[in-house]
């Protein structure tokens, strides 16, 4: 069987006139930087790289989060891989207070990459699944020297998202808006290998993901909806549901493009500083993407996440995600309380 490399699905999809060489190049650049990312990740205690950076006083991120050393690993590998091609005007992070317009010594292309390098990274000491998340959107015209302002466009305007995920094997995932799909890589070869072309979410599903230790803490529809997933067949749902928690988006998202769910991080008091947790930039909306290319949907419980504005790099926003008339039910539930309270 002749196997599909992630090399020839993108000169293919150029062929079709669905990607630009420049675009084809990043998205190389990306994939290589996590194999860079899948070696760090895979040596573990081996590579002196579990743990916090910083040393004894730890560092926290912008997010007011502890940085693992493997964050900032994972953050220098894609910053430098991305540096010097020519195909990016600018990069944000997860790990970087501000955007970072790409040196001057080096030619300054048409695209933006903005990356949560290590999602999930509280997985990491514990040899679990995490994952590198990333989204590419396209400079605005005339701007030079992009600045964090010119990141701020709706999820709706991405023109690749994707993500890596370094589990029992390191899998790229997809999309530059015609379908999502699926790499492995081959460890022996150093390549990604098309293992699912086209993934498709059911659109029905008895899954749910979702952090119970915050239910106290969720606003009432979201309480209400959830409820009724817990009474199971002896609700109004009329059917049992099971729950899972990888504790890395990646891996629920993951989980969910494979065999269905649904996936939710609300909006919540615990901070409240801090309402809810994902981040919309390089969370929601490269995981919304992917999800809907797929067949599933992606709200905040109110609206589509790709037509959220952001206002600023690093803001959260709710998550309600995957088989489409499961996450539409959620959505329900909460419009519904709307209209009541109104
Ligand atoms: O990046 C944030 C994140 O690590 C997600 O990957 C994950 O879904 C979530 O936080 C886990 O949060 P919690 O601490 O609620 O389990
Ligand atoms: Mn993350």
């Amino acid at each position: 069987m002749s196997r599909i490399s992630l090399t020839r699905h993108l000169i293919e999809e150029q062929r079709e006139g669905r990607v630009t060489p420049d675009l084809r190049l990043l998205l190389e650049v990306v994939a290589r930087a996590c194999k860079s990312i899948s070696v760090a990740v895979g040596k573990g205690a081996l590579g002196g790289v579990l743990g916090e950076a910083g040393g004894e006083a730890g560092s926290v991120n912008v997010q007011g989060e502890a940085q693992k050393k493997l964050d900032v690993i994972s953050n220098e590998i894609l910053l430098e891989a991305n540096a010097w091609g020519g195909h990016l005007a600018a990069c944000a992070s997860e790990e970087m207070t501000h955007s970072l317009p790409i040196p001057d010594a080096f030619p300054r292309g048409n695209y933006l990459l903005v990356f949560d390098p290590l999602d999930g990274s509280s997985n990491i000491d514990i040899n679990a699944s995490v994952g590198t998340i990333f989204s590419v959107l396209r400079c605005p015209d005339g701007v030079s020297a992009p600045q964090d302002h010119d990141f701020l466009q709706a999820g709706s305007t991405q023109v690749a998202a994707g993500y890596c995920l370094y589990g029992p094997s390191t899998m790229l995932v997809l999309t530059i808006g015609h379908g999502t799909h699926a790499f492995t890589l081959d460890r022996e070869q150093g390549s990604f290998v098309l293992t699912t072309a086209n993934m498709r979410i059911p659109a029905q599903t008895r899954e749910f993901a979702i952090n119970m230790s915050n239910q106290r803490h969720w606003e009432a529809p979201t309480q209400a909806y959830v409820a009724d997933l817990l009474a199971g067949s002896d609700g109004p749902r009329g059917k049992d549901f099971n729950m899972r928690w990888v504790a890395a988006m990646v891996g629920d998202v993951h989980r969910i493009l494979t065999r269905g769910g649904i996936f939710i991080y609300p909006w919540d008091r615990k901070d409240p500083a801090r309402p809810g947790k994902l981040r919309l930039m390089y969370e929601a909306n490269p995981m919304a993407m992917l999800v809907e290319q797929a067949g599933g949907a992606a709200t905040t419980g109110r609206a589509r996440i790709l037509d959220v504005q952001p206002t600023s790099l690093h803001q959260r926003v709710p998550v309600f995600l995957g088989s489409k008339d499961e996450v539409e039910t959620a959505t329900r539930y909460h419009l519904r309380h709307d209209s009541a309270a109104a």
